[in-house]
């Protein structure tokens, strides 16, 4: 199984190819499967700002498109103090492959916060 330390590395490097021309937060992920493997993931922003897609969901869709649909943490880095947790639109995103999601997340500083993704999203629509 991939060590933190190693995937935390991989969503640093995803950080440095975020695009974010007009919000200026570069985000970095790195998705874990069960099996072992890992995704990264990059914020990408766009002139319609409606349109920017979050690292989260990017990481998420490569690792789909690849054929996974089993997840066991996601490592999120940022530059915010405190280390930022996922959008909305992510936790939901996330919720239709990972309910059981580990979420951590790190910023430049090392500081870690950790959580799961039922905590950030209670309730949540399920069928
Ligand atoms: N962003 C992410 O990539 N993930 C998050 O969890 C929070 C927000 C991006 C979207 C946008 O490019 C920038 O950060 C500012 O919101």
């Amino acid at each position: 199984m991939l060590e933190l330390k190693e995937q935390i590395k991989v969503a640093v490097q995803a950080r440095q190819h975020a695009y974010a021309p007009y919000s200026s937060f570069a985000v970095g992920a790195a998705l874990l499967t069960e099996k072992g493997s890992v995704y990264p993931g990059a914020n990408v922003e766009n002139a319609s700002l409606g349109l920017t897609i979050c690292a989260e969901r990017v990481a998420l869709a490569a690792a789909v498109t690849a054929g996974e649909r089993d997840f066991k943490r996601l490592v999120l880095v940022t530059n915010a103090a405190p280390p930022a947790s996922p959008c909305g639109a992510c936790r939901q995103v996330l919720m239709e492959f990972a309910p059981e999601l580990e979420i951590i997340s790190v910023n430049l500083k090392g500081e870690q916060v950790n959580y799961c993704l039922q905590e950030l999203l209670p309730y949540s629509l399920k069928f």
